[in-house]
């Protein structure tokens, strides 16, 4: 990540960075230069006076995304320049913080595998010029732990699928231990004793074993935890229910709802969260091979509900529906989310600038959308209805997994499915199949993984479940 430091006085030979307010005057010897491209101070828009300083441009700022995006836009402007000097005197330190919070984004890459060449290189240094130093750091120190997390589950959703194989994943994520995550491993054994057959079925074509993982953050508050459940499919081929050739690439990102989980619990660690926290991921392969689950198959789940399988590429819900009851079977949780890449059908419907929003709960959807918001992963609600679950009828097993023809596409049927293994209490569900990953720059960041999920579900948990009297659970002292 961009080294980030506070000062109040600035060094030498880095350049400088430049926020300027609508409406507000600019520096006299800049004026000039800036009138002339027609520079207002649009919110992130930036123009480079180089070898002057880059002008960013804030708008009229409403909230922190504001200079989190103006900050990312500055740094995705600034390829070729290792050190980079904000000038943020002036600014609050919480503003001063979230510039370099998205400056940390907007300067992200993935350069595990190729090196990239210095005129194209992201800024590697920050030096913020603040008046205040102190509480710039305090700030700081908030901000960059979503930072940090987010860009975590970034590069793991970038690793290809021979790098971040089951196993491969299942290292990184023990490496949470540092932070004072409890990390808990599942393996075949211990699914096949537990009855985790989805799960198992999904993962058995695969050299690559499934696992499920279990990540805990105690928190200080005498309360439940919240819940968060990933899909974690390492590559999805399809299985038997082949996909096409066209764009496979992309499914080694299937498992980016898991990653986003992880990522959730890493910011929860890093920023002290007092919220007890749980993460349930399911992970496996989809692959083809002769130990492939089949459509036809009957698989018993781990809630004792059994499904007929469909299709094989049909498989997140599988893998969520042993991981869900797993969830709200042993840590009766206050709340559940999931987040997974489950469906084309939700890209279809929502494109790639809106993860799609289910549940049960409609104030568990309104505070998750307004998280979003707050940090620009954008929701949208979607509906489960009767007929989606009726639609779901089987001859031959207590659900059927999806459907065939006519009644595709199925996001909201998939979520139909996955509200059966959800339980009783507060439950969402995030599609973020058209969100885990972007072809071209975004916002906050450069084209590729987003980190999708993180940060909503940190501001989630900050906004609704830090304080001890906030939701008082059903016997909960205090
Ligand atoms: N991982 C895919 C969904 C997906 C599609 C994610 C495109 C990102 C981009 C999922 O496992 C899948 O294959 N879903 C099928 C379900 C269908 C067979 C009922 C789909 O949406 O086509
Ligand atoms: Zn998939
Ligand atoms: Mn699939």
């Amino acid at each position: 990540m961009l080294v980030v430091r506070f000062r109040k006085t600035a060094p030498a030979g880095a350049r400088r960075v430049l926020p300027a307010l609508a409406g507000a005057a600019l520096p006299e010897e800049l004026r000039d230069a800036a009138s002339a491209a027609l520079f207002t101070a649009g919110h992130g828009v930036v123009l480079d006076l180089a070898p002057g300083p880059l002008l960013v441009g804030i708008g009229t700022p409403a909230r922190l995304l504001d200079w989190e995006q103006a900050g990312a836009a500055a740094a995705l402007a600034l390829k070729g320049v290792p050190a980079v000097l904000l000038d943020a005197r002036g600014l609050g330190a919480a503003e001063a913080a979230a510039m370099a919070a998205g400056m940390a984004l907007g300067a992200w890459r993935f350069d595990a595998y190729r090196r990239i060449p210095a005129e194209e290189a992201p800024p590697r240094a920050l030096t913020v010029l603040v008046d205040d130093a102190r509480a710039a750091r305090a700030a700081w120190r908030d901000a960059s732990a979503a930072t940090r997390a987010c860009l975590a589950a970034r590069d793991w959703v970038s690793e290809p699928a021979n790098i971040l194989t089951t196993r491969d994943f299942v290292r990184r994520l023990r490496l949470l231990s540092r932070q004072g995550i409890e990390v808990e491993v599942w393996g075949r054994k211990r699914l096949a004793r537990e009855g985790y057959g989805a799960l198992l079925a999904v993962g058995q074509g695969s050299a690559s074993p499934p696992r499920l993982v279990t990540l805990r953050w105690r928190g200080t508050l005498d309360a439940p935890p919240v819940a968060f459940v990933g899909k974690g499919i390492v590559f999805d081929t399809g299985g038997i229910s082949i996909k096409g050739a066209a764009g496979m690439e992309a499914m080694r990102a299937d498992m980016a709802g898991a990653a986003a989980c992880a990522g959730a619990m890493l910011a929860l660690a890093r920023r002290g969260s007092p919220c007890p926290a749980v993460a349930v991921l399911a992970i496996a392969e989809n692959a083809t091979g002769a130990a492939s689950y089949r459509p036809g198959d009957v698989l018993r789940t781990a809630s004792g509900r059994t499904v007929e399988v469909v299709d094989t590429d049909a498989e997140g819900r599988l893998v969520l529906a042993d991981a869900l009851h797993h969830a709200v079977s042993r840590f009766a949780p206050r709340a559940v989310v999931d987040l997974a890449t489950l469906t084309g059908a939700i890209v279809t419907a929502l494109g790639h600038h809106r993860a799609g929003l289910f549940g049960n709960d409609g104030a568990l959807a309104a505070a998750l959308a307004a998280a979003g918001e707050a940090v620009g992963e954008h929701l949208w609600p979607m509906p489960i209805g009767d007929a989606h679950r009726e639609d779901l009828a089987s001859d031959i097993a207590d659900i059927r997994q999806c459907l065939v023809g006519r009644l595709l596409p199925d996001a909201c049927h998939a979520a139909a499915f996955l509200r059966d293994f959800a339980g009783e209490g507060p439950w969402a569900h995030l599609d973020i199949a058209g969100v885990d990953t972007q072809d071209a720059p975004h916002a906050l960041g450069p084209a590729g993984a987003t980190g999708f999920g993180v940060r909503l579900l940190d501001r989630w948990v900050a906004m609704h479940h830090e304080e001890a009297d906030h939701h008082p659970a059903p016997g909960a002292r205090g």
